[in-house]
């Protein structure tokens, strides 16, 4: 698929398909594509779990508790590590826009493959954080179900381009 075209048919999907499982091959294209994004002094504080354990995509979903999550063959769960990342010159850490980055190469990834997912950053965190046993300086920060969706994604209306840019000649 033309990288512009990926782009446009990436969209959030609400429902999978349980039955089909994911091809090896396109797991591990996502992950090369994981491997190769930009992250700051190249860093990379990030690591991501792929779970297709039932039992703990069960309580991973009890954090999320819409039932398409759990219809996805897989569940991703995304984390940064705020002490390995570089800091800002204020001081702030900048493993967030790291994780952000990688977790969008995972994603566009995904719809390169013909997979749908979608970010989900409205759970428990705490209680994900202890499942996943994740304590810091590492928080898991973002998860997505990742499997071969059967539903329409929502409407939705982008801002215009004069909205999002400003143009100086
Ligand atoms: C950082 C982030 C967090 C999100 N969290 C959720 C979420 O918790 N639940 C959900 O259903 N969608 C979530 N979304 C998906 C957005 O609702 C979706 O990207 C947006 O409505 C645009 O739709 P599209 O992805 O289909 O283009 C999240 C997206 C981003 C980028």
């Amino acid at each position: 698929m033309d990288f512009y075209e990926v782009l446009k048919n990436r969209r959030s999907f609400r429902g999978f398909d349980s039955s089909r499982a994911i091809p090896q091959k396109s797991l591990e294209n996502i992950m090369q594509a994981v491997q190769c994004a930009p992250s700051a002094c190249n860093r990379q504080p990030w690591r991501f779990v792929i779970v297709f354990n039932g039992e703990l995509r069960k309580k991973i979903g009890s954090c999320y508790p819409k039932p398409w999550l759990l219809e996805a063959p897989a569940i991703v769960v995304a984390m940064a590590d705020y002490s390995t990342c570089w800091t800002r010159l204020e001081g702030t850490p900048a493993a967030e826009i790291d994780m952000g980055i990688a977790m969008e190469h995972l994603v566009l990834a995904a719809a390169a493959e013909g997979l749908g997912t979608c970010w989900i950053c409205a759970f428990e965190k705490a209680k994900l954080n202890e499942i996943m046993q994740v304590s810091q300086p590492w928080c898991v920060e973002a998860i997505t179900p990742l499997g071969y969706a059967n539903s329409d994604p929502r409407a939705l209306k982008y801002k215009d381009l004069e909205e999002i840019f400003t143009v100086i000649k």
